[in-house]
């Protein structure tokens, strides 16, 4: 199969495209790189830089037998999306629908797409499965909810099918070393934790700790980065023998408070984190967890790689 991968050299796309070379797929990345790195590119991937907003340079590269899309190319900072959603409307929606529109034009039928868990907002009940309601908090996790209504359509309409794949808090790094490019400016917890600990920042904040939790900080699911890479590989294997599309979380179901994971680098690492207890942020539900099993039962998919000694070793070897 050869694919074009959207965002194929940002943090996920990277762990994704090595995934797909090392099943022996041919692949093209197409990145703007403006939050992906060059070093994240890989020599036996052809490599265009383009846009997503491009709409004739992206047909442009779907005219080069591509058998399926993996969409990755996106914006992703919650906090962001809420101070400039023009932002986010532009590209995870202009964008995402440009995608699909090209994918039309030139008779592309699958895709995978990067959702998120931001798509249902506080949590009803625990652990969150594919039919709790869709209630995003953030624009962020509104332009994925969208996204996937834009691809119901496209299904229905001109024949795309699709899987969308709702990633938890995605961590770590690819345990052979081969991805070397560090977010820039990040905004989640570990490599937040990893900043600290390396001395790149004084000090960080853990956002309440007075929540109903084991020791009152925020719990969350955190899935290794190469665990999302093996589910977009048995995604596309799944679309090439079945004429349905599927929405699926990818989740550990397993939750780890923030303590947990500081503490853990401390032991980890020999090092201490230097925190303080800060009030709340606002929006945090207290926990987030995934029900994998329609992922397991539609794809056999499970995460092996997401470990918490693993997520914070693969990661520390980069940031030390
Ligand atoms: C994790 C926990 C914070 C930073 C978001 C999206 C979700 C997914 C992952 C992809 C929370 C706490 C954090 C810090 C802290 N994204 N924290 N101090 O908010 O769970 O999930 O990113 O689509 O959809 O909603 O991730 O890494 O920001 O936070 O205490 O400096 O760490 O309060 O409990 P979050 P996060």
């Amino acid at each position: 199969m050869k694919i074009l991968v959207l965002g194929g050299a940002g943090y996920i796309g990277s762990h994704v495209v090595k995934d797909l070379l090392a099943n022996h797929m041919e692949v093209v990345v197409y990145d703007d790189l403006s939050t992906g790195s060059q070093q994240n590119l890989f020599e036996k991937a052809e490599f265009i830089k383009g846009s997503i907003l491009d709409y004739p340079a992206l047909l442009s590269a779907m005219k080069k037998n591509i058998d399926a899309v993996i969409l990755l190319a996106g914006k992703k900072a919650v906090g962001e999306s809420m101070e400039n959603p023009e932002k986010y409307a532009l590209n995870n929606l202009s964008g995402n629908i440009n995608v699909l529109n090209a994918m039309a034009e030139s008779g592309i039928k699958k895709i995978v797409f990067s959702s998120s868990a931001a798509v249902y907002g506080t949590p009803q009940y625990l652990p969150l499965d594919e039919n709790h309601p869709l209630n995003p908090m953030s624009f962020y996790g509104f332009t994925k909810a969208e996204m996937e209504k834009y691809m119901q359509w496209y299904d229905k309409l001109k024949g795309i099918k699709f899987v969308s794949l709702r990633y938890f808090n995605a961590v770590g790094y690819d345990e052979e070393g081969s991805i070397r490019g560090l977010e820039q400016n990040p905004q989640n917890l570990l490599p937040i934790v990893m900043e600290a600990i390396s001395g790149k920042r004084n000090s960080m904040s853990v956002f309440g700790n007075d929540y109903d939790t084991r020791d009152g900080t925020c719990i969350r699911d955190y899935i290794h980065v190469s665990d999302l890479a093996d589910a977009h590989t048995k995604a596309l294997l799944y679309l090439d023998k079945n004429e349905q599309s599927l929405v699926l979380n990818l989740g550990t179901e397993t939750g780890i408070s923030v303590l947990e994971i500081i503490k853990e680098t401390e032991r980890l690492t020999g090092k201490t984190v230097p925190y303080k207890i800060a009030p709340r942020r606002p929006g945090d539900p207290a926990i987030v967890t995934a029900s994998a099993k329609k992922a397991f039962d539609a794809l056999g998919w499970k995460a092996t790689h997401s470990g918490l000694e693993n997520i914070i070793l693969s990661t520390w070897r980069l940031y030390q």
